[in-house]
């Protein structure tokens, strides 16, 4: 059980809320050119990953008093707490142990008593005979051919993790060997997905932890039929479809060979679960040592989370200062970009992670929250993020603190275009930080020609605030190590800010009601009636839509 603290309560919140008016007075401009050591003060390396935190509205004072909140929060003890086993999904009655998928030290881990690391290592090798088979050709489709396409279905976190890895480590991807997602039970996904595959050499992953939700269930279904009316008989399911869930009964209702089910377990959280069996297609794509790489690089994360002090540590250090903006500056949300084409799914990824993480407005103590948990997450990839919603970021009036990312070195040179790329990384942050005064932007435009009455007429458009904040994360290369660590990083900064606001991070109930009134709606749907049981708005939506549709 997590302690439970009211972090508004704490001393260090009030001292940062009175350091907050100091510091709301100056810019991160301004703190650069009264301290040379900024950015050594302020930058974490770990490994190849370098977190340069030296541009946010932040001072040393700001720092200490952001790790006292942490210590008056208990985060210590709630780090050992996770790592042990304890049951810190109270609401579920869950241990969270993604941690003991990627423990590649194979120290015991404990639940209710019992080390779970034997069965992981079991799944693993399971894993990876069965990678190792569909790579080299030995597992053969019905008609004695190898597999050149996966498909890969699931939704939320067995669908998002596993896609945006696979896309992400695509230049690891084994040739001829094609992986797709389909996650929208809207039938046009697996439709589009389907089209030019062949029956005989395409392998389902029915990815689901409870293989009952309605999405994956549908296009599953949808995938069979398919597959039947393809050339597959029943008998051939055995060679074509592979579960990957908790749920024994389930996977052998829809007529999947036991043995070629998966198994993780209900301490692995959806969104917390490519490291388990639902990262099985990520590990036929990339191959076995590869996905180990990926553990591996969590695990390195996992180490520096659980011994490392609290202002040296990197996931630490990125929790306290979204909090320090979430409830400090009034942010609402908070921006990931990544300067990474392969990245193109890592923002959307941690959509789900932070916010079914930390969209919550109820306390570990059952009562409603009287302060901001957690932000909007959102973003893309640079730099095509700087021609759509950068604008926003620099000249808007909304404060959105910004994650940049990107590696060192590129995977596909061409020319200078890397350095092009990173060019504009830095260029951003940079502008970001330091804007542009009017007093610049005269001289600019007096430098230009331009008329003192025109100038008069546009400089107020063409000044930049600046201060806006920014972490930098420099990574040497792409590798499923590197990528493991930053998963592992962002995974516990989640966790970091879930402790201090005192809200259980673990369980998912606000996507309950949805799903319930859909399945009440759904007969509705099929029924021929017009409805009156809804108030006037769905009835009439209800009822244009059985028009519309016919
Ligand atoms: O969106 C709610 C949710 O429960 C997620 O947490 C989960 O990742 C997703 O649905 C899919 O669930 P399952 O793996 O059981 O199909």
């Amino acid at each position: 059980m997590l302690q439970s603290v009211d972090f508004t309560q704490t001393d260090a919140f009030r001292k940062l809320k009175n350091h907050q008016k100091t510091i709301a007075k100056t810019d991160i401009k301004t703190l650069f050119a009264e301290d040379p050591k900024r950015f050594k003060k302020f930058s974490i390396r770990f490994k190849d990953i370098l977190l340069d935190y030296s541009k946010n509205r932040i001072n040393g004072r700001t720092m200490i008093a952001l790790v006292k909140l942490a210590e008056e929060c208990q985060l210590d003890d709630a780090i050992q707490k996770m790592f042990a086993g304890d049951v810190i999904n109270e609401t579920e009655g869950r241990s969270v142990l993604h941690t003991a998928l990627r423990n590649r030290s194979n120290e015991p881990v404990l639940v209710d008593g019992k080390d779970v690391m034997p069965e992981i290592n079991a799944v693993l090798a399971q894993m990876e005979t069965f990678s190792n088979e569909v790579r080299s050709g030995e597992w053969k489709g019905y008609s004695g051919k190898r597999i050149k396409d996966i498909v890969n279905i699931g939704i939320g976190g067995s669908d998002l993790g596993p896609v945006m890895v696979a896309e992400s480590l695509k230049p690891y991807a084994k040739k001829g060997l094609n992986v797709h997602y389909v996650s929208n039970v809207d039938s046009t996904h697996v439709t589009e997905a389907l089209k030019g595959l062949k029956a005989e050499s395409t392998l389902f992953m029915i990815a689901s932890k409870t293989f009952t939700t309605q999405e994956t269930m549908a296009n599953a279904d949808a995938a069979k039929q398919w597959f039947l009316a393809n050339g597959g008989s029943e008998e051939d399911v055995k060679k074509h479809f592979v579960a990957l869930s908790t749920n024994a009964t389930g996977v052998e209702a829809f007529g999947i060979d036991p043995k070629n089910m998966f198994p993780f377990w209900d301490w692995v959280g959806g969104r917390y679960s490519l490291w388990s069996a639902i990262g099985l297609s990520i590990a036929c794509s990339i191959g076995y040592t590869n996905f180990v790489g990926l553990l591996t690089g969590a695990h390195e994360m996992d180490n520096h989370f659980k011994t490392t002090p609290l202002a040296r540590n990197i996931p630490v250090v990125l929790g306290l200062l979204g909090i320090w903006y979430n409830n400090f500056f009034d942010a609402d949300s908070h921006a990931i970009l990544p300067y990474d084409q392969y990245m193109h799914r890592f923002a959307a990824y941690f959509q789900q992670g932070d916010m079914e993480s930390n969209g919550k407005n109820v306390t570990r103590n059952g009562n409603k929250v009287d302060y901001q948990t957690g932000p909007i997450i959102w973003g893309e990839p640079g730099t095509n993020g700087q021609h759509a919603f950068y604008q926003l970021i620099h000249q808007g009036t909304k404060l959105i603190p910004c994650d940049f990312i990107a590696h060192a070195q590129s995977q596909n040179p061409i020319g200078n275009q890397h350095k092009m790329l990173l060019a504009n990384f830095f260029a951003q942050t940079e502008a970001l930080m330091n804007g542009k005064t009017e007093a610049e932007v005269v001289g600019e435009l007096k430098d230009s020609g331009m008329s003192p009455e025109d100038i008069d007429a546009l400089k107020a458009f063409k000044v930049f605030e600046g201060n806006k904040p920014t972490n930098s994360i420099l990574v040497k290369k792409l590798t499923p190590k590197t990528l493991g660590s930053l998963l592992a990083m962002y995974e516990h900064k989640i966790f970091v800010q879930g402790v201090i606001w005192n809200i259980f991070s673990f369980d998912q109930w606000g996507v309950e009601l949805g799903k319930q009134l859909a399945k009440a709606i759904y007969p509705e749907l099929l029924a021929e009636d017009e409805v009156s049981s809804h108030d006037t708005s769905t009835n009439g939506l209800i009822n244009t839509y059985k028009k519309w549709s016919k």
